[in-house]
């Protein structure tokens, strides 16, 4: 493997490089900066996901992961820059719409906190209220409550508050809160930080059985290089606001770049 089949940030790329991958493109992020004050954090960040995919974006902690994602479910406004997500454009949206996108679009963010005065089943209800044309009337909401939380593993905790639940049930939860909607696009902020080794191979192994049941694609956001590995198909590594490197766990983790070397030592 030789670092020429990295395709690398240069004039003509990222997003006019060519695009083997024929499958559906689910987001688009075209040469999006954003700063704060002096803290330049993205410098023309490109990114696409295809339908089905299952990308990981990884960069050191601070490295504007977590804006980049929020810029892309329009809970930030870039500075400049283009965001598409299933074909329509961020930028132009109202509300209304917005919000109907956001109901085809699953978060698991970091530390995403469960109410801590309801039950399991309470906090699953929660997105199904808030997106009740989505999902039309329903009358009984026990059936879609179960099958999330057998997606998890966790069918028995229904009716349990989150203070009788240890951490990684907590995430499990929070997982199937995101599932309820049937999401098109889950988008994964840090899904294993804060867990121990197992707990953390439990959650991947999980995200990696969920998207094979529902054909979801996945950004998963991550500077765990365990998780990437297992779960990649296709790697950016986000390095000085730009997408520096691209390719899979095994071409990056090849590679002789300094910049992407640093990402793979022990
Ligand atoms: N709302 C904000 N106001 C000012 N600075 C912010 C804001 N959000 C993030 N930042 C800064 O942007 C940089 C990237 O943050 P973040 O995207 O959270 O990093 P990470 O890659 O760890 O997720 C950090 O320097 C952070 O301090
Ligand atoms: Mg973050």
């Amino acid at each position: 493997m030789t670092n020429e089949q990295i395709t690398y940030k240069n004039e003509n790329y990222p997003y006019q490089s060519e695009d083997t991958d024929k499958r559906k493109t689910v987001i688009l992020i075209r040469d999006v900066y954003k700063s704060f004050g002096d803290n330049h954090v993205l410098n023309g960040f490109h990114m696409k996901l295809h339908e089905g995919e299952n990308l990981v974006v990884m960069g050191k902690s601070g490295s504007g992961k977590s804006v980049m994602i929020k810029c892309l479910v329009g809970l930030m406004s870039p500075d400049r820059g283009y965001i598409e997500v299933m074909g329509k454009e961020i930028a132009n949206l109202d509300r209304q719409t917005l919000d109907e996108l956001r109901s085809d679009i699953g978060f698991l963010f970091q530390g995403s906190a469960l109410y801590d005065s309801m039950t399991v089943r309470q906090n699953l209800e929660f997105p199904m209220r808030r997106h009740k044309e989505k999902l039309g009337v329903v009358q009984d909401t026990t059936p879609l409550v179960l099958e999330a939380l057998e997606n998890v593993g966790l069918a028995h905790t229904m009716d349990l508050m989150p203070a009788e639940l240890s951490g990684g049930m907590k995430r499990r939860i929070a997982l199937a809160r995101t599932l309820i909607l049937k999401p098109k696009i889950i988008l994964y902020d840090e899904p294993t930080s804060g867990l121990d080794p197992i707990t953390s191979k439990e959650i991947i192994e999980l995200m990696r059985s969920i998207q094979k049941k529902y054909g979801t694609s996945s950004l998963i956001i991550t500077h765990d290089v365990d998780c990437a590995r297992v779960i990649s198909e296709r790697m950016i590594l986000l390095v000085d606001g730009i997408n520096y490197a691209e390719g899979s766990y095994a071409e990056l983790s090849a590679s002789k770049d300094p910049k992407v070397e640093a990402f793979f030592k022990k």
